[in-house]
């Protein structure tokens, strides 16, 4: 009998067409991700499942799903939705999509940054109000970018492919804080280790890069903000529970900071009654940092490896947790 696989939403057609050669593939059809209890149900019983980062992979789906559950494969870098800790304690093989939605994410990163930077949803909107009458002297002015300080928070692979972008092409100088050291970063972008707190008084520029667990877990709180300078630009594109939302807000609103820059919100979709929606400094996007054609082919082509390597009991191809 040949493994079966539920994916839990429809992702391009170069990974789905690989697993339904090997296995005996069932994707969820809607826009909307099954509730947890329909995924559960939908998954029992199949040895492998591709995930979303808005699914929730947890003790009791793995007891939902049976013991013959041997891989997650997460169509994501990030697996905050995972209890990888449990599915390790099971047995259950995890897996990620890294590396090839780097460059694509950090345009996007870059994007944001210059977009709120530059006022560019006042004038957006601005101009499709029909409220634009004439050049302003006095309207629409942001904040230079050329040499001034960026500050990268998690210098992983997508933060440093941020700071060069804006270290070539804006002659920033980078700061960053990192678990570890990054003597290759320092040495190719001049950049300098530093604690959190000097980070947040000394730049102009804040891109946030970190993955989210409990120590990164609103890690931009009021304290954060208040450290900031009134003239800088705070983008994310990690993870929305890295920022406190409603002390983001605040300080939006009260000029403690310029403006900001968000790809990802806590939760997704943004509530409609968040403050965030009513401030023009504020511009949100749907999380599209790995959107484009082919940072999602490389991430279903390796979503259908891990999973396909998992069912077959070998090393993944991007394993998250321990063999
Ligand atoms: C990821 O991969 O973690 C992004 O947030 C979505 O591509």
């Amino acid at each position: 009998m040949s493994d079966r696989v539920f994916v839990t939403r429809s992702i391009p057609e170069s990974g789905l067409a690989r697993i339904r050669e090997q296995a005996d593939c069932n994707v969820w059809p809607e826009q909307l991700p099954p509730d947890a209890s329909r995924l559960a149900e939908i998954s029992a019983g199949c040895t492998g499942i591709v995930t979303l980062l808005s699914d929730r992979i947890d003790a009791a789906f793995f007891d939902a799903v049976g013991p013959q559950l041997k891989v997650v494969s997460n169509f994501a870098v990030g697996y905050n939705n995972i209890d990888v800790a449990e599915a390790t304690r099971r047995g259950i093989a995890v897996g990620n999509t890294p590396d090839v939605l780097t460059d694509a994410t950090a345009d996007v990163a870059v994007g944001l940054l210059l977009a709120a930077a530059r006022c560019f949803r006042e004038g957006i909107e601005n101009v499709a109000q029909l409220a634009w009458k004439t050049w302003e002297p006095m309207g629409f002015i942001g904040q230079d970018l050329a040499g001034k300080t960026l500050g990268i928070v998690g210098m992983g692979r997508i933060g440093a492919a941020t700071a060069a972008r804006l270290r070539h092409g804006w002659n920033m100088d980078v700061v960053y804080t990192s678990r570890s050291p990054k003597p290759e970063v320092d040495d190719q972008l001049q950049a300098r280790r530093v604690e959190l707190n000097e980070l947040l008084q000394i730049s102009d520029f804040i891109s946030v890069h970190t993955d989210l667990n409990p120590q990164t877990e609103r890690l931009f709180d009021a304290a954060a903000f208040d450290r900031m300078k009134s003239t800088s630009v705070l983008v994310n594109t990690s993870r929305g529970g890295v920022l406190d939302q409603a002390a983001l807000a605040a300080a939006l609103a009260n000029g403690q900071i310029f403006a900001a820059g968000l790809d990802v919100t806590d939760p997704e979709p943004l509530p409609s009654d968040s403050e965030l929606h009513e401030l023009p400094n504020c511009v949100i996007l749907p999380h599209i940092g790995s959107g484009t054609v082919a940072a999602r082919d490389a991430m279903a082509q390796i979503a259908a490896d891990n999973v396909l390597l998992g069912m077959a009991g070998k090393p993944l191809r991007h394993p998250v947790n321990p063999s």
